[in-house]
C-alpha cells in the first residue's frame, strides 16, 4: 500500500495536532485558559509540527487562548480555525498574528447533503464562497489550510473542483476530513490516489487527511490516507474529540515507528513523551483513558497471562512489539519528601508531563510541603493531583475556601460549617442538612455563592496507594444549561469536595463576570 520505495529515504509525515480545537469540542473535555498553556506547552515538546490552538470567532475564552498560546508557544506552527467569512478569518488572524509562524484554517462543507440541508447553497456558491475565504486568508498569512467539510462523503467530480479552486486561490495544505466517521481505509486511500491523480495542482499543496471515529476506523483510514500519500495527519491526544473522537496521535506515531517497514515514514514526535502527554490531557479535560486503551492505556504493557509472561521472560519480542520504554512509560514511582527541594519538584513536575511556571511552581510547592508534613513518603500521582488542582484553579479565583468544620455520625443529620472568601469579604455558613457531609457541604457552598449547581457525576480516587493517599474528587455540574467540571485534590475528601466545588463555580464566574460581581445567595435545593 505504500506510496513510497523501501529503499528511498523515509517521508516525514507532518503531525497536526487538534487536541485543544477538535479535542475540546468532547462532551465534558472543555479546559480553562491555565490548562490550555499548559496542554499546549506539552504538544511543543512532544513535537507535534501543528498546534491547532482553537476557534477564535466561537468565544472570547477561545480568542484569548489562541492569543495567547500564539504568543508564548515556540516550535509548532499556532493554526486557528475559521469558517469562509471575513469576520471569522479576521478574528482569526487577530489572535495568530504574534506567533512567529501561524497557519489559518479555513473551512467550508462540500458534500450534498452539507450543501442541500445545511448550507442552502448552490455547488457555484461553494466554490466561490472557499475560494474567498481562501484568498483572504492568504492575504494575512502565506500558510493556508483549507478542509472541504465533509469530503468523504462529497462527490468525486465535485471534490476535484474545488480542491483546484482552493490551491489556485493559495491554500498550502488540503485537508480531507471524513467528518462523520463513514468512511473504510480502501474507500479513503482510493479518493486520496483519485485526488493525486485528478487534480492537476495538487503538488502545490499537502494533502492532510482528519478522521472521526464513529466506526472504530480513524486510525486505519488515517494511515491508509499515508499510504496513498497524505503527508499530515491531523489527530488529538488519547483520540479526545466530537462524538467517538478523532484518530488518535500516539497510534499513528506508533504505528509508523513500529510498522516503518511498511509504511517507509517518519514523524518528529519524542516518543517518550507520548505517556506523560496522554495522562497530563486525561487529568487536564477530566476524560478518562479506558485501561486497555493503545500505547497509552494502563494495560498496554501487562502481561496477564502464564504462558505470556514465559515467553516474556524468554525474550520480550515474543509478546511485545514497542517497548514501554519507547512511549514514555517509566516504571519508577520516584518518591518525594519533606527534604525534597523546589528544583525536584519542578524537575518531577516535568518528567510527569507538566512545565509549571515561576508563580504556578510557588504554589504547588506550598501545597506539596503541606502534604509532606501530613504523609511521609510523596509518589507522583500526588504531584499529579496537587498540579492538576492548581492549573484547574482559574487565574483569578473568585472563591476560596478559607476554612469547614464538619460533624457527622451514624442516623444523625450532618452538619458543614463552611467559611469562604470572596474578594475581600468572608462569610460563613452552617448547614445542618442532607443525607450525608457532601450533601450538606454542596448546600453550604450553593447557599454562600449564591450559585445553584446540579451535580451529574461525582468521582472520587486516591491518587496514590495506601491509606494515607490524596483524595481526588472529579466533579461534573450543570449550571443554567451548561456542563462544567471542577477539580480537588486533599487528604480529606469533604476538603476535597468542597475545593471541586469552587473550581467548578470559579469557572462559571470566569465566563460570567455578572454572576461573579454580585454574589446574591439563592434558594438551593
Ligand atoms: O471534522 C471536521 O470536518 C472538522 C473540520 C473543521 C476540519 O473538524
Ligand atoms: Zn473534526
Amino acid at each position: 500500500m505504500s506510496s513510497q520505495e523501501p529503499n528511498s529515504e523515509p517521508r516525514t509525515i507532518q503531525i497536526f495536532d487538534t487536541t485543544l480545537r477538535d479535542g475540546e469540542q468532547s462532551p465534558g473535555g472543555s479546559m480553562n485558559l491555565v490548562e490550555k498553556l499548559e496542554v499546549a506547552q506539552a504538544l511543543a515538546d512532544l513535537g507535534v509540527d501543528v498546534i491547532e490552538a482553537g476557534f477564535p470567532i466561537a468565544s472570547p475564552g477561545d480568542f484569548e487562548s489562541v492569543r495567547q498560546i500564539a504568543q508564548t508557544i515556540r516550535g509548532p506552527v499556532i493554526c486557528g480555525l475559521a469558517r469562509c467569512n471575513d469576520k471569522d478569518i479576521d478574528r482569526a488572524w487577530e489572535a495568530l498574528k504574534q506567533a512567529p509562524r501561524s497557519r489559518i484554517h479555513v473551512f467550508l462543507a462540500t458534500s450534498a447533503i452539507h450543501r442541500e440541508f445545511k448550507l442552502k447553497m448552490s455547488t457555484e456558491e461553494i466554490v466561490e464562497r472557499a475560494v474567498a475565504g481562501v484568498k483572504r486568508a492568504a492575504s494575512y498569512c502565506d500558510d493556508v489550510e483549507f478542509s472541504p467539510e465533509d469530503a468523504c462523503r462529497t462527490e468525486h467530480d465535485f471534490l476535484c473542483r474545488v480542491v483546484e479552486a482552493t490551491i489556485a486561490a493559495g491554500a498550502t495544505t488540503i485537508n480531507i476530513p471524513d467528518t462523520v466517521g463513514y468512511a473504510t481505509p480502501e474507500e479513503v486511500h482510493a479518493r486520496i490516489v483519485m485526488l493525486r491523480n485528478r487534480v492537476p495542482n495538487i503538488d502545490r499543496a499537502v494533502i492532510s487527511i482528519h478522521c472521526h471515529d464513529d466506526l472504530g476506523m480513524a486510525t486505519a483510514n488515517s494511515l491508509a490516507a499515508v499510504s496513498a500519500g497524505a503527508g499530515q495527519i491531523e489527530c488529538t491526544i488519547n483520540g479526545i474529540g466530537e462524538r467517538a473522537g478523532n484518530t488518535a496521535l500516539e497510534e499513528v506515531v506508533m504505528a509508523m515507528r513500529t510498522r516503518a517497514d511498511l509504511f517507509h515514514c517518519r514523524t518528529n514526535i519524542e516518543s517518550t513523551r507520548l505517556v506523560p502527554t496522554s495522562r497530563l490531557v486525561s487529568k487536564t479535560t477530566g476524560l478518562s483513558i479506558q485501561r486497555n486503551k493503545s500505547i497509552v492505556g494502563q494495560n498496554a504493557f501487562a502481561h496477564e497471562a502464564g504462558i505470556h509472561q514465559d515467553g516474556m521472560l524468554k525474550e520480550r519480542s515474543t509478546y511485545e512489539i514497542m517497548s514501554p520504554a519507547d512511549v514514555g512509560l517509566s516504571k519508577t514511582d520516584l518518591v518525594l519528601g519533606k527534604h525534597s527541594g523546589r528544583a525536584a519538584l519542578a524537575d518531577r513536575a516535568r518528567i510527569l508531563g507538566y512545565t509549571l511556571s515561576g508563580e504556578q511552581l510557588q504554589q504547588v510547592f506550598e501545597r506539596f510541603k503541606d502534604l509532606a508534613d501530613k504523609k511521609k513518603e510523596i509518589y507522583d500521582g500526588d504531584i499529579i493531583a496537587l498540579v492538576q488542582q492548581q492549573i484547574s484553579t482559574t487565574s483569578d479565583p473568585q472563591w476560596t475556601l478559607v476554612d469547614y468544620e464538619v460533624t457527622t455520625a451514624k442516623d444523625r443529620t450532618p452538619s458543614v460549617r463552611l467559611t469562604l472568601r470572596h474578594g475581600d469579604e468572608e462569610s460563613t455558613e452552617t448547614a445542618e442538612r442532607g443525607d450525608g457531609p457532601i450533601d450538606a457541604a454542596f448546600w453550604a457552598v450553593g447557599k454562600l455563592t449564591g450559585i445553584e449547581l446540579v451535580c451529574k457525576d461525582y468521582r472520587v480516587r486516591s491518587a496514590t496507594l495506601g491509606q494515607d493517599a490524596i483524595g481526588e474528587v472529579v466533579l461534573e455540574v450543570e449550571y443554567k444549561g451548561k456542563s462544567y467540571r471542577g477539580v480537588g485534590a486533599s487528604t480529606d475528601t469533604v476538603e476535597a469536595t468542597i475545593l471541586a466545588m469552587l473550581s467548578a463555580i470559579n469557572r462559571i464566574a470566569a465566563e460570567r463576570p455578572q454572576v461573579a460581581q454580585n454574589p446574591s445567595p439563592q434558594p438551593v435545593t
